[in-house]
């Protein structure tokens, strides 16, 4: 036991005030930023901010990816048809009834498994209709809510087919047995689609598709649209209803809204402004966690989720639901696209989630040349053979891309084994395309016993930090100590985690304070990008489980409305005021207060709050424009007093300032209140070169200031 810990309690009380008084007293001196254009900064990495994105959280489905219809093919649940149910408007009258008819389900009777349309679309929902005395039907409850907008053109396709026998009747001339159950096959003829409301009250849109008198599959396709004075709602459901009698049998069902800039199975509008508005310079797919799977069989198996959706049979994903795999390769390069942003492809390096692993050597060489065609696909022109297929899939020109990891968070191997598999992938990739980097998932700072050491040394390593705003603020100089001769970092996942599904203020607070200390660094920092981005924030309904599984997230939404947390902000921020050049800083009287001591903190023997700094800051320049950047945290609920210096370069007196600030740190946005916390940008005077102002209490500041010609 410590001196300390043997005090009595009223005594450490005391002994705890006193130290508080002095930090206090050691603070009270005026904290001073001086930015010294004396000195030589070193340039700021072009592609220091990006974006890291992975299917969790409903991120693509029910999330970025426009498909409104949940469980499309019928595949989500081998045993219900989720997300679907059964409509029946007068079931004193009519008799109906539906159900899961999957091909490679042993219970089917044989007959039954005769209506796979390929080898994605196995599965389909028969709904029988014995009889018909008013609308009967199939209805999609979507991802929690179909939302319906005004003035609003849907598109839904499906395949369809009738019959009225349970056995498909094979092509004519072939040998076939009796069929084993007659309903009068009334099925050709009119089919009504509608979005209406949950209680089939209120339909808001509504189209027929005129069903062919054929017992074969066929597609249809038609347009819904709402009404300019429909009110924006999620209580909604997507509706395919006959008002006759025999066996209808469906697949592959759509329905998709308007698209950010219209593309093809694309992007949620409102999403995608979101993400381009952060003008990301990389995105980093397919994960993270959805990247390995839980098995080695589960890999995200990017071949298949290329071309049309038929092809698509979807796959296990790794947080619990069955990703549709709508957001496919394209799509994930398409998204990179409509950003300005460079790919950052995680490529499957031979471990799964749960501890599998393939050695190196010749049993993983088919996982690398899996790596070596999925990065011909993004980058390979279209003389090879998948540069081909993407020009086929719709885009010829290839992608420009720099970077490429091997794998995700392979410290999580104790097996050793990443040292070869990792030295296998990148002499690999080095041979084929010597101009591309790889980056290790295994950092030297943070697992020295686990990482890389078998022939070259890896050129970026990929750290994550998980952490709340103490930590954050206890480390956000970390990279301040790191070795300038020893690899690049790419902050490949970070977050403060407080607040949930989506950050409140004090976690923006920590984001600010540790986007500091890596833009201070950014010579060595060359990426970083925050995790997980997306979170839809429905809680559990009677049909429909809770929605995310990570709490914490970037960007929350619902099937109708999407808002930024602070953190969002503040990334936006980050990203938009950003010189090239970092402008070296001193600092004198940064303030400091004890952080509560933690039960971690306690089982290291550590009995001392240690102190922690509450201002943070980094300045940057655009060298060509003169604009300088200065950004400066305040944690506290206090006003903050601050002296800036300019040395060796004069300001121009007239600033812009913008802050994000709040009245508590548990603050935070909503769908309820998506503005809560947003930036407020004003225009400030009286620069000079040594400069006096108040920061706000729980804010951050930037400033952007011109140097005077
Ligand atoms: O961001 C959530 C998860 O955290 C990622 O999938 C994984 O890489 C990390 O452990």
């Amino acid at each position: 036991m410590t001196t300390f810990q043997k005090l009595s309690f009223k005594k450490r009380f005391l002994a705890f005030g006193l130290f508080v008084f002095i930090v206090h007293c050691a603070n009270a001196q005026t904290p001073t930023l001086t930015l010294d254009f004396t000195k030589p900064g070193a340039a700021v990495s072009p592609m220091l901010y990006g974006l890291m994105t992975e299917e969790i959280n409903h991120s693509y489905d029910g999330g970025l990816y426009a498909e409104l219809i949940r469980n499309r093919i019928f595949r989500d649940n081998p045993t219900k048809p989720e997300g679907w149910s059964l409509v029946n408007e007068d079931s004193v009258n009519s008799k109906a009834s539906m159900k899961l008819i999957a091909a490679t389900q042993d219970n089917v009777p044989f007959d039954e498994r005769r209506n796979a349309i390929n080898g994605s679309l196995q599965t389909c929902l028969r709904l029988t209709v014995e009889k018909a005395a008013g609308r009967v039907g199939i209805a999609n409850e979507g991802y929690w809510g179909i939302p319906v907008k005004p003035s609003t053109t849907y598109r839904a396709s499906f395949y369809i087919k009738g019959t009225g026998t349970i056995q498909p009747p094979r092509r004519p001339g072939s040998q076939q047995p009796a069929p084993t159950t007659v309903i009068e096959d009334q099925t050709a003829g009119p089919i009504s689609v509608t979005i209406e409301s949950n209680d089939g009250k209120t339909v808001y849109a509504s189209g027929t598709i005129n069903l062919d008198k054929s017992p074969f599959w066929k597609k249809y396709e038609l347009t819904l649209t709402t009404s300019t004075n429909v009110k924006p709602t999620t209580d909604a459901r997507f509706v395919i209803t006959t008002n006759r009698t025999g066996l209808y049998y469906f697949n592959l069902v759509s329905l998709f809204p308007p698209t950010y800039n219209n593309q093809p199975n694309g992007f949620r509008q409102d999403l995608m402004q979101m993400l381009v508005d952060m003008k990301p310079k990389f995105l980093r797919f397919p994960g993270g966690n959805f990247l390995e799977g839980p098995l080695l069989t589960d890999a995200f198996p990017w071949k298949q989720t290329l071309g049309p959706l038929e092809n698509r049979p979807g796959h296990r994903g790794s947080w619990g639901y069955r990703p549709s795999d709508g957001m496919g390769l394209l799509e994930f390069l398409m998204w990179c696209e409509n950003m300005g942003a460079e790919p950052l492809l995680g490529v499957y390096a031979g471990y799964s989630l749960n501890g599998d692993h393939v050695d190196a050597g010749p049993l993983l060489k088919p996982y690398v040349e899996d790596a070596l065609n999925e990065i011909e696909y993004v980058i390979g022109d279209v003389t090879t053979y998948w540069g081909a297929k993407r020009a086929e899939d719709g885009h010829p020109a290839p992608f420009k891309m720099t970077y490429i990891e091997i794998g995700n968070e392979d410290w999580f191997d104790r097996s050793g084994s990443y040292n070869g598999r990792f030295t296998q992938f990148r002499e690999a990739i080095e041979k084929k395309y010597p101009q591309l980097i790889c980056i290790s998932t295994i950092a030297d700072a943070q697992y020295p016993d686990l990482k890389v050491t078998t022939g070259k040394k890896p050129a970026v390593l990929d750290e994550h930090y998980y952490r709340s705003s103490w930590d954050m603020w206890q480390n956000a100089s970390q990279y301040d100590k790191y070795d300038r001769n020893g690899a690049k970092i790419f902050v490949g996942e970070w977050a403060t985690r407080e607040g949930a599904p989506t950050t409140n203020l004090n976690a923006a607070l920590g984001d600010a304070a540790w986007m500091a200390g890596m833009e201070r660094n950014s010579d060595l920092i060359i990426m970083s990008c925050y995790a997980p981005l997306f979170v839809n924030v429905n809680t559990a309904t009677a049909t429909a489980p809770k929605a995310w599984q990570w709490d914490s997230d970037l960007i929350g939404y619902n099937a109708l409305n999407s808002y930024g947390s602070p953190s969002y902000y503040v990334q936006k921020l980050f990203s938009h005021y950003l010189g090239n050049k970092i402008v070296p800083m001193s600092v004198e009287n940064i303030p400091t207060q004890p952080r509560p001591l933690t039960r971690r903190d306690s089982t290291q023997g550590i009995t001392t709050p240690p102190l922690v700094p509450t201002v943070f800051y980094s300045a940057t320049m655009n060298e060509n424009s003169g604009t300088i950047y200065l950004k400066i945290v305040n944690t506290t609920g206090k006003k903050q007093p601050v002296q800036i210096n300019f040395n060796g370069n004069k300001m121009l007196p007239n600033a812009n300032l913008v802050v994000i600030r709040g009245n508590k740190p548990e603050d935070t946005n909503t769908l309820t209140e998506p503005e809560k916390i947003i930036p407020v940008a004003t225009k400030i005077k009286g620069v000079a070169p040594v400069f006096k102002r108040t920061l706000d209490p729980y804010s951050v500041s930037i400033f952007e200031l011109q140097t005077a010609k």
